[in-house]
């Protein structure tokens, strides 16, 4: 791995010379959203300021432009997610635009749930087709975001399915395991019942990194009918993604949380599975041919992207996918990885700490520490760190049911990206002395 110098890269982002309550600025909710560079910024101006236009319309150079502004920002994320290893000719088809990971996933749940499917996965034609049917299972993780749970469980609610949870180590005494997935469990739970398994790559409580290439393997050879869907909202983030070795079948995640701005997200989808599948919303720009009494859709992935979309924001996107490209994703990994580790060895100072997640660092650790004072509120942790001039989150993280088997209300949460460095490490380790000296 190259280090990069971190004092550089924070010259790229103008909101990290902001003072907050008289301090500087330190940024530790990243997984919440990330800051973005002038370069992104600058972006979403030129397309305001040079090509605005509608999209796949208009003959005119503006629309023709910003049209392929728009396409070419497929593209990037296709390349950066590694879609185009797997299907060389049909990249961009393989990349659906939506506003976020949640729109997402809801659009999986959605389509899914009124779509026949033959998946190609087996050597016996019968065992391929998926077809969600009353007694089928869907099968999540006990650690997923809200967004990456309550589509499954509304759509096991309307259509009489099972919604099951693989389990997580509980474990506190386990400094490397804990709130890790049971990948054993895990295996037992994927049988011929279970349709669709949604996993997320990297937890936003726990800070775990689940295997998504094992547990896809578990999933195809257990079950070839069975569609296997990453969240990689926090994963894309902050690690190289490669979709063509995940084996998933669907990946999503959101511009916001990689440096691009709110308002766009990604859904991959292997070709022939998103062919087969029925539209998410109806309307212009996803239609080949209407008539009054019918309507033929669009080729992928238009098929998918009713409406007029977030042109500037998947331009955006594009510039902040070559952002993260130059600085190379296995860079911000491994110095997401040092930050972490002298993050946890710091916390070992204090007795009166539970971090939720595991205490070690290993290759199923990332950036994401959460964690509470014996006998203190989160929410109270965060506001007296504001006072401090940090930026950390206090409460469930969108992971009520994950909060419940913890046994809190919520946790302190601090997440690095990039830009942090090792001295604001250390002011979090000054902001807890002040917030003990405080309740003391
Ligand atoms: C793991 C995970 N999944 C899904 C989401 C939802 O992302 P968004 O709000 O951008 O749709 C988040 C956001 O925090 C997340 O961390």
């Amino acid at each position: 791995m190259i280090a990069y110098n971190v004092n550089k890269i924070r010259e790229d982002f103008p909101i990290l010379n902001v003072k907050v309550h008289g301090k500087p600025l330190i940024y530790l909710d990243n997984a919440a959203t990330s800051q973005k560079p002038k370069q992104v910024i600058q972006a979403e101006k030129d397309y305001y300021e040079t090509i605005n236009a509608n999209i796949h319309r208009g003959v005119h150079k503006l629309s023709e432009d910003a049209t392929a502004g728009y396409e070419e920002a497929h593209e990037k994320a296709a390349d950066f997610i590694g879609a185009d290893n797997l299907d060389e000719d049909s990249n961009i088809e393989q990349i659906i635009f939506t506003r976020n990971t949640t729109e997402s996933l809801n659009l999986l749940a959605y389509s899914l749930s009124n779509s026949k499917i033959d998946t190609g996965g087996g050597n016996n034609k019968a065992d391929t087709i998926f077809e969600l049917k009353e007694g089928d299972d869907i099968l999540i993780t006990q650690a997923e975001h809200h967004a990456n749970l309550v589509p499954w469980q509304q759509l096991a609610k309307k259509l009489k399915l099972k919604l099951k949870f693989a389990k997580i180590s509980l474990d506190s005494n386990d400094d490397e395991d804990f709130g890790t997935l049971d990948v054993q469990q895990f295996n037992e739970l994927v049988t011929k019942k279970t349709k669709i398994v949604a996993v997320a790559q990297m937890g936003n409580v726990l800070g775990t990194i689940n295997d998504a290439r094992e547990i896809g393997k578990i999933v195809h050879e257990n079950n070839p009918s069975a569609l296997f869907i990453v969240d990689g909202a926090q994963s894309v983030a902050h690690s190289k993604v490669d979709v063509a070795k995940l084996g998933c079948d669907f990946f999503a995640f959101s511009g916001h949380k990689m440096l691009a701005p709110t308002g766009i997200g990604v859904l991959f989808g292997k070709k022939n599975l998103l062919e087969q599948m029925k539209p998410f919303m109806y309307g212009g720009d996803m239609i080949r041919k209407v008539t009054f009494e019918d309507t033929l859709y669009n080729d992928l992935p238009w098929k998918f992207e009713a409406g007029t979309p977030n042109i500037a924001g998947g331009i955006a996107l594009g510039s902040a996918i070559d952002y993260l490209q130059k600085i190379g994703m296995e860079n911000i990994f491994a110095h997401e990885q040092e930050l972490t580790r002298y993050a946890l060895k710091r916390l070992e100072e204090f007795e009166d700490i539970t971090i939720y997640g595991p205490r070690k660092m290993s290759e199923k650790r990332t950036g994401i520490i959460s964690f509470n004072i014996d006998g203190i509120h989160a929410h109270d942790v965060a506001s007296i760190f504001d006072q401090h001039g940090i930026a950390i989150r206090g409460g469930h993280h969108c992971a009520m049911p994950l909060m419940s088997l913890l046994n809190v209300a919520g946790t302190a949460r601090i997440s690095f990206y990039l830009y942090n460095k090792k001295e604001e490490v250390d002011k979090v380790v000054d902001a807890i002395k002040s917030v003990k000296k405080i309740f003391a």
